[in-house]
């Protein structure tokens, strides 16, 4: 399949998922951030994260975040000091979402639309953090590509920072019902071919609808850890978690598997 038909479905599947999640928000991020201290990153999981960030140090930096979606994360961000902030992404409605939240709060922030694998040389060694959050990376059939943007974007000894759902979670990506123990209906941590949100991708308001079709792929943490690797980046720190970040009312309660995991990196 080629990345472009990757790319383009996902695009038009965002943008149709996009109006179902600004249906479910109910403009209540257009009412946050006009406070520009109000941020999105409170939930119980974000302490960890806020730690990292902290330790890391964002005051004066120039940061991206890529893919950004409507850009709540970067703009919450920016109360910890950054300069300048560009946030990336391929959805056409995400990006306007974001620049009128950018207006509204304010705040330096830009927003790009634009696939993550295309990204200007303008910005090449143009940042000293990057961010990458929840449900970002499985968009990319070839992390390697991937990560080699990440590497050409920072800045010598620039920061990466992955806050990520944990490839285990995505086991039970097919409706696994624990209670009925139904373990043939798990996705396999080594399938590599895409999978289909036939339902959608509602994780805000939890409306089923007809989707639009879109490729997600299963990626390995040995998957992940060795296309970081292989870019010039050295990794720092490596943390697994229980909390789950994918919204999925069955896992909820496994809090025995690593749910969401942390990743720091530095550029060579
Ligand atoms: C779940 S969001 C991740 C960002 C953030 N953590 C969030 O939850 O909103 C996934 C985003 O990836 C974007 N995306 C998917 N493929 C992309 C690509 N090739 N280039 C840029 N953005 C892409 C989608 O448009 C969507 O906004």
């Amino acid at each position: 399949m080629k990345k472009k038909t990757v790319s383009e479905s996902n695009r038009d599947a965002w943008n149709q998922a996009l109006k179902y999640h600004q249906k479910a928000r109910n403009n209540s991020l257009q009412i946050g951030f006009k406070n520009p201290k109000f941020t999105t990153l409170n939930r119980d999981c974000d302490e960890i994260l806020i730690n990292k960030i902290k330790n890391i140090g964002l005051s004066v930096k120039t940061i991206a975040q890529m893919p950004c979606n409507n850009g709540r994360e970067l703009l919450s961000l920016m109360q910890f000091g950054v300069k300048e902030a560009i946030g990336f992404d391929i959805s056409d409605i995400a990006i306007s979402e974001a620049r009128e939240l950018a207006e509204i709060s304010k705040l330096n922030v830009k927003f790009e639309r634009v696939d993550i694998l295309e990204i200007d040389d303008k910005y090449n060694s143009y940042f000293d953090f990057i961010y990458i959050s929840e449900g970002s990376l499985q968009w990319f059939p070839d992390l390697n590509d991937y990560f080699a943007v990440v590497s050409r974007l920072l800045k010598k000894k620039g920061k990466l920072l992955i806050f990520e759902i944990h490839p285990f979670a995505y086991f039970f990506e097919n409706g696994f019902d624990i209670e009925k123990g139904n373990f043939e209906k798990l996705t396999s941590y080594f399938e590599k071919s895409p999978y289909n949100y036939k339902d959608g991708l509602d994780y805000v308001g939890g409306v089923e609808y007809e989707a639009k079709e879109c490729y997600w792929f299963m990626h390995k943490i040995s998957d992940i850890i060795n296309a970081i690797l292989q870019n010039d980046i050295e990794i720092q720190e490596f943390d697994e978690y229980n909390m789950e970040m994918a919204n999925n009312d069955s896992i909820k309660f496994l809090d025995k598997f690593p749910l969401s995991y942390i990743i720091v990196g530095q550029k060579k």
